[in-house]
Order: structure tokens, then C-alpha cells, then sequence
């Protein structure tokens, strides 16, 4: 969407993953607050987004959205102006339907021009709109009323797209969004989390700076339903696929190996790399798979992944990652920060541990 946001995938924390409605101000916060706290927000971690259930059921009587008063009694605006006042950015909720997903609050749908106003008028960075119970009509019919709302709102704001796919929006959301899920919802197990990567693999070609980028949905790392192995292959996937980078753990409370994780400066690069093409799966074995993507400066980008029970030997042929035949490269392991010593030609070779990946970035070295 040409609304001058997102030129690399937007990265921040949202509610859901770990709150889901249990939210309130306090939280919102203590969360801002966090980001700054422990460095995450230097590293890029800007919107603070708050999903679904902040705000009353019923509208005021001319008709506008209003916060809950149990838990966000502050208001909105005040909010906005707190997160601001850290150098932050705040991302609100609603859904282009009757209600939303929750059925604990109003949708936009016939409210779109009203709404988009008062996000605006409130100080609002990011809309993410889901699609649930709506009226029967097209996505394709209801997104774009918000877009344009929001565009004559007089205030930028990043516009997600949150219609799981089902439409295959990555064909028609680079007009309407500056992203657009491509998955139903994720949750924290190994299972969910390497299908919703599969599933926004097939969308590769549609992600592009100034157009948008695939979502598959928020991160699950540090909520602690995988291991620390899998939930590195899943901050992997997510950052070589310029998938948006959105904390969804308790960031007030992260242990030392989610931190280690999500402040992965190198692997953050991949993500926010100004070329912005999205990673493929370039060969699948059985368990095995090697996804790669270009990035700046003639680099490539590569995932060593192993989604089996046993350890095995994976190789990346220069053939497979787009690297010219017989060129001679180094390896530089985006997780071991570390340069390998020696050279390679025509191929790479690393043993991985069973769900558990390498990742690297390639350059050659004429
Ligand atoms: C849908 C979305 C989720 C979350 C919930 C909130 O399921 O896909 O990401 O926003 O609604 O109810």
C-alpha cells in the first residue's frame, strides 16, 4: 500500500499470542516500557499493538468506539501519548465485520470512515483488521472502504490485513495493505508453526518494499510450548521469509534464551534487508529442506532446516541458492556469530540437530 509504511516488514509486540483478552493499560505499559528496557526497541522493535477486547461493546451514542473503562480507563489517547513518549508507536485493533473475533467488542464494518478517524485522532500507528463476522460480502469488497478511510484519516498508519488467506490476499492486498496474513491462527507448538511457514511459502513472489508483505502470523517464542531449537527455526523461517517480526511472548518477563532469540541482530538484518524478497524453499528432501533468499550487496541468505527425529547432513549447492557457479564464498552463521575460517566452493555442508536449524549468510569472496 502507498501509504509510505512499510518498506521492511514492521517489527513491535502484540497482545494475542500471550494475553489474548486479558489485556489492560497497565500491561500495555509495563510492555512499552520493556521494550525499551531491555534494548528491543533499539533493535527495531517499534509498534506496541493491542489485539482484540479493548474496547466496550456498545459505541457511545454518536455512535463511536469507545475503550473499556474496567480496563483501558485512561483512555486510548493517553496511551498513544505514553507509548509516543518512548519513542514507540501504538497499534489498535478492530475487524471488518459486525464484531470481532472475540464477539467482546463492535467490528468497523458500516463505522469504517468513523473509526479510521478517531484511530487517527487518537494517535494510532497500525490497524490490524480481522475478518470475522462480517456480512457474507468479499474481502476484496470490505478491506479496501478501510484503506481508503484510513488514507483520508490524515494520519499514516500501517494497515494488516487479517483475513487468514482464505482469499489469497497476497494476489490483491499490495492495494489495500502493507500486509496480509496468509494463515489461520498459530499456536505454540512446532506443528502449528512450521505449516503456518509452509503455508506463506507459496505466497513468495507477492512480498515486495512499497507493496506489502505475507504474514504468517505472530511469533510464539518464549511462550513456551516449543523448544529453544525449534523456536530458532522459528524466528529463522519468519526472518527470511520478511515475515513481520511481532513479539507475541510477555516481554516484561523473557528468560535469557527468548531474549538471545528476538535480539539476534543478525538474523533481525536478514529481516529488515533493503532488497526485501522473500526466502523460498529452493530443495526438499524427506526431513530435509534448504530455503534461501537474495539479499543487498550480491548476499544470499540461506536456512539449513531439519523438520525430522534424526540428525542428519544438509547441503546447500551454490546451484540450489542462486550463487554462481564455482564462485568461492564465506559463510558467515547468523546463530554461532561467527565467520567460518575456511572458504567454500559449489557447496556448503553443515550437520543439524532434529527440528533445529543453521542459518548463514553467503557472500562471495573473488
Ligand atoms: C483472529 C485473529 C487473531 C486474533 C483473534 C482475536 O483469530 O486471526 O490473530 O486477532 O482473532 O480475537
Amino acid at each position: 500500500l502507498a501509504n509510505g509504511l512499510g518498506t521492511t516488514p514492521p517489527m513491535g509486540w502484540n497482545s494475542w499470542n500471550h494475553f489474548s483478552c486479558q489485556i489492560n493499560e497497565k500491561i500495555i505499559r509495563e510492555t512499552a516500557d520493556a521494550l525499551v528496557a531491555t534494548g528491543l526497541s533499539k533493535l527495531g522493535y517499534t509498534y506496541v499493538n493491542i489485539d482484540d477486547c479493548w474496547a466496550e461493546l456498545n459505541r457511545d451514542d454518536k455512535g463511536n468506539l469507545v475503550a473499556k473503562n474496567s480496563t483501558f480507563p485512561s483512555g486510548i489517547k493517553a496511551l498513544a501519548d505514553y507509548v509516543h513518549s518512548k519513542g514507540l508507536k501504538l497499534g489498535i485493533y478492530s475487524d471488518a465485520g459486525y464484531f470481532t473475533c472475540s464477539k467482546q467488542m463492535p467490528g468497523s464494518l458500516g463505522h469504517e470512515f468513523q473509526d479510521a478517524k478517531t484511530f487517527a485522532s487518537w494517535g494510532i500507528d497500525y490497524l490490524k483488521y480481522d475478518n470475522c463476522n462480517n456480512d457474507g460480502s468479499k474481502p476484496t469488497v470490505r478491506y479496501p472502504i478501510m484503506t481508503r478511510a484510513l488514507m483520508m484519516a490524515g494520519r499514516a498508519i500501517f494497515l494488516s490485513l487479517c483475513e487468514w488467506g482464505d482469499m489469497h490476499p497476497a494476489l490483491w492486498g499490495a492495494k489495500v495493505g502493507n500486509s496480509w496474513r496468509t494463515t489461520n491462527d498459530i499456536n505454540d507448538s512446532w506443528e502449528s508453526m512450521i505449516s503456518r511457514a509452509d503455508m506463506n511459502e507459496v505466497y513468495a513472489d507477492y512480498a515486495r518494499p512499497g507493496g506489502g508483505w505475507n504474514d504468517p502470523d505472530m511469533l510464539e517464542v518464549g511462550n513456551g510450548g516449543m523448544t529453544n531449537n525449534e523456536y530458532i527455526v522459528h524466528f529463522s523461517l519468519w526472518a527470511l521469509s520478511k515475515a513481520p517480526l511481532l513479539l507475541g511472548c510477555d516481554v516484561r518477563n523473557m528468560t535469557k534464551e527468548t531474549m538471545e532469540i528476538v535480539a539476534n541482530k543478525e538474523v533481525i538484518a536478514v529481516n529488515q534487508d533493503s532488497l526485501g524478497v522473500q526466502g523460498k524453499k529452493v530443495r526438499m528432501e524427506g526431513d530435509i529442506e534448504i530455503w534461501a533468499g537474495p539479499l543487498s550487496g550480491y548476499r544470499v541468505a540461506v536456512v539449513l532446516l531439519n523438520r525430522g527425529p534424526l540428525r542428519y547432513a544438509i547441503t546447500a549447492d551454490w546451484d540450489d541458492i542462486g550463487i554462481p557457479p564455482k564462485s568461492v564464498v564465506e559463510a558467515r552463521d547468523l546463530w554461532e556469530h561467527k565467520t567460518l575460517k575456511r572458504h567454500f566452493m559449489n557447496k556448503l555442508t553443515a550437520t543439524v540437530d532434529p527440528h533445529a536449524c543453521k542459518m548463514y549468510v553467503l557472500k562471495s569472496v573473488v
